[in-house]
């Protein structure tokens, strides 16, 4: 039986492939959801991509998390820089012992300088920046390690 991951997806990331390009690349999320899925399956696990813009919503994902013990891989988008709801939510899913990677498709830390603090990376289990959508695929990866270890 594969282990279920979700990957969720924070605000305007449902605009992947239409926002700066330059930065995020051209490709749309549903290609992130195909290539997740994808990568999931190599390494075994059930991956399920989602995405909101909504704050409420993606820290009642967390709670959920906790509850039915599924990992998490989380890009929490500019919620990364100011959510204290989303870092207690991310923190109980750590608490649980369960894996909370967080994803950054860019390197905030090069960019404006209110990007350059998360309030996840604290609470998180690791963090990875600036890899594109294979960042994703490094936390898979890295998700996948820690549930065999
Ligand atoms: C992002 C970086 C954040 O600073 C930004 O607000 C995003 C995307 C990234 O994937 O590089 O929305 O999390």
């Amino acid at each position: 039986m594969s282990t279920k991951v979700i990957v969720v997806n924070g605000p305007n990331l449902g605009r992947l492939g239409v926002r700066e390009p330059d930065v995020y690349g051209h490709q749309d999320l549903e290609t992130l959801r195909r290539d997740c899925t994808e990568w999931g399956r190599e390494l075994g696990l059930e991956v399920e991509v989602r995405q909101t813009d909504d704050e409420a919503e993606i820290i009642g994902w967390m709670h959920r998390a906790v509850d039915e013990q599924t990992p998490v891989v989380m890009n929490p988008a500019a919620f990364t820089h100011y959510s204290y709801g989303l870092s207690d939510a991310a923190h109980m899913v750590t608490d649980a012992g369960l894996p909370l990677m967080e994803v950054h498709i860019s390197n905030p830390a090069s960019r404006d300088a209110f990007r350059r603090y998360s309030v996840i990376s604290p609470v998180a289990t690791g963090t990875i920046t600036g890899m594109g959508f294979y960042g994703y695929r490094l936390a898979l990866e890295s998700v996948a390690h820690l549930l065999n270890d």
